[in-house]
């Protein structure tokens, strides 16, 4: 699903142009002569695998790189024998970057193998100058390492490499820079992720996205829009929104609009029928957000609203600006307003100096919320950020039992709250074909819990009526309906 096609000429004898979008334009064409050559060379196409660790940021990310890729010619596999490799990495937790570090050995015997093959590293990690070093003196194999504010140049770096020697480097401190209108390959036809902002500022002490995503900047509502109806007229019928602080989008915009506004703005759009968004920092959760949400018919009944910690006393460490009970009356409110309400969360167990009491209150939380689901996570420490000097560090033999019991309560919870929609008839977006059984479909609800039921690929991408038969834990089973 290509969004936009490069149908501009292109002179690539020229000099490279300077406004970024035609100079980007100008060197995907200089590529596509050369993937052309290669391919006469050695008789047949070149392919490229791009594997994304992370969020759906990074996500969002892989999709305009593989649109780049492809515009340049590459054909996409997801066999990692492939002519270029590319890891978009994640480094919010130790193991998302020792899972890249295990897979970098196996790159390279691969290599080795397969002649001109290339191999480049992006995302959050080589943000890291610590990252960066010891891949340019232990793993020298890697042809290409950029950042996450320059991924739109991927055509030029690669350039770059297919014409010099030597490993290529191009990794910014940061960016006020937004590069619209590159080519994009959405993963999915019928739905879309859509950044409305990027990067963070808001330094909880445990997290490193504001160290490696760089300061917070939003896109302006107009170029949004535009996005969103291109999109509608391609097929989509959901976006997710997405920011690390959604809630606090657009102060910085000449004139200021706010989140609630641009939600306004983009349930206008004839033809999308679901809004999502990510994430919302309970800080700057407004009544207006609460407001907008309930009159929606677009607005999808689930808002993840990380709680990180029960404990006051922590959540002042961690910076994150509530406190328990202004999350709990936070919480209740929204429940109140918009009653069929899926709340979800994320939880930290053991950041320094995390006692029983503390953990006692998290647990306190997640039994008054009851979330339809939570994603639970053991502290991790990342270099650089303020928790990490923290000199009452938790060894893993108190967090992991905490871990376990936190998520025992999590999921007997989300249970009993999967369950409670059993026997009615709900909207299902159809994602695709059930892995477990080529009889039947499977898709989401508005709230997020996903639909089985009988049914074909005809069905794809579009939004039925389901009747939920059978809650088995966290999915339903369930039969079509007539509208
Ligand atoms: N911007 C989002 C979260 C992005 S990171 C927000 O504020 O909600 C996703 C989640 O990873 C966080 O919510 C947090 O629970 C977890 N996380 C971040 N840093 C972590 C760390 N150092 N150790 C463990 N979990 C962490
Ligand atoms: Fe990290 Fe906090 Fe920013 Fe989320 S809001 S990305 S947890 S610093
Ligand atoms: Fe990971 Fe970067 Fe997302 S660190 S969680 S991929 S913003």
């Amino acid at each position: 699903m290509t969004e936009t096609r490069m149908t501009d000429e292109v002179d690539v004898n020229s000099h490279p142009p300077l406004e970024e979008e035609k100079r980007q334009r100008y060197y995907i064409a200089k590529m596509q002569q050369l993937v052309k050559e290669k391919e006469t060379e050695i008789g047949r196409p070149l392919t490229a695998c791009v594997t994304t660790f992370g969020c759906q940021m990074n996500a969002r990310d892989s999709e305009k790189l593989i649109g780049i890729l492809k515009e340049i010619g590459f054909e996409e596999s997801t066999d990692e024998n492939s002519d270029f490799v590319l890891y978009n990495t994640c480094t919010v937790r130790e193991n998302a970057n020792l899972r890249v570090y295990g897979r970098l050995g196996h790159l390279n015997s691969l290599k080795k193998q397969h002649p001109g093959m290339i191999i480049a590293l992006c995302g959050c990690m080589m943000q890291e100058e610590t990252v960066v070093e010891k891949i340019r003196k232990s793993y020298r194999f890697v042809d290409l390492i950029f950042g996450t504010h320059n991924i739109f140049k991927l055509a030029e770096l690669l350039y770059q490499r297919m014409t010099e020697d030597g490993m290529v480097v191009d990794v910014w401190k940061d960016t006020d820079q937004i590069v619209e209108d590159l080519p994009v390959e959405r993963k999915y036809p019928f739905k879309s992720g859509v950044n409305i902002m990027f990067g963070c500022n808001n330094f909880c002490t445990y997290c490193i996205v504001p160290y490696v995503r760089g300061r917070e900047r939003s896109r302006a509502p107009e170029d949004i829009i535009k996005e969103i109806e291109g999109l509608v007229a391609d097929g989509v019928v959901e976006v997710m929104l997405l920011g690390q602080n959604v809630n606090s989008y657009g102060k910085t915009l000449n004139p200021p609009v706010s989140f609630a506004e641009l939600l306004e703005r983009v349930e206008q759009i004839h033809g999308l029928e679901r809004i999502r968004f990510m994430t919302s920092h309970p800080k700057d959760l407004s009544d207006d957000l609460i407001r907008v949400m309930a009159k929606s018919e677009k607005i999808c009944r689930h808002l993840h609203l990380p709680l990180q910690s029960g404990s006051s006393r922590l959540l002042k460490k961690m910076n994150r600006h509530y406190d328990k009970e202004q999350y709990l009356a936070l919480a209740k409110k929204i429940q109140e307003a918009i009653p069929d309400i899926s709340l979800t969360t994320d939880i930290i167990v053991g950041f320094p100096g995390e006692t029983e009491e503390d953990f006692e209150e998290t647990m306190d939380v997640v039994r008054q919320v009851r979330y339809d689901s939570a994603f639970t996570f053991i502290y991790s420490k990342r270099t650089g950020t303020p928790a990490a000097a923290m000199e009452d560090q938790v060894p893993i033999e108190v967090t992991q039992p905490r871990f376990d019991r936190l998520l025992k309560e999590v999921q007997e919870i989300a249970k009993e709250r999967c369950s409670r929609d059993l026997g009615r008839v709900m909207k299902v977006l159809v994602e695709g074909m059930d892995d477990h059984d080529s009889a039947n479909v499977t898709g989401r609800l508005g709230n997020n819990t996903m639909v089985h039921f009988p049914g074909d690929a005809s069905l794809i991408g579009k939004i039925v009526s389901v009747r939920l038969t059978e809650a088995r834990g966290f999915y339903y089973m369930g039969r079509m309906e007539e509208e």
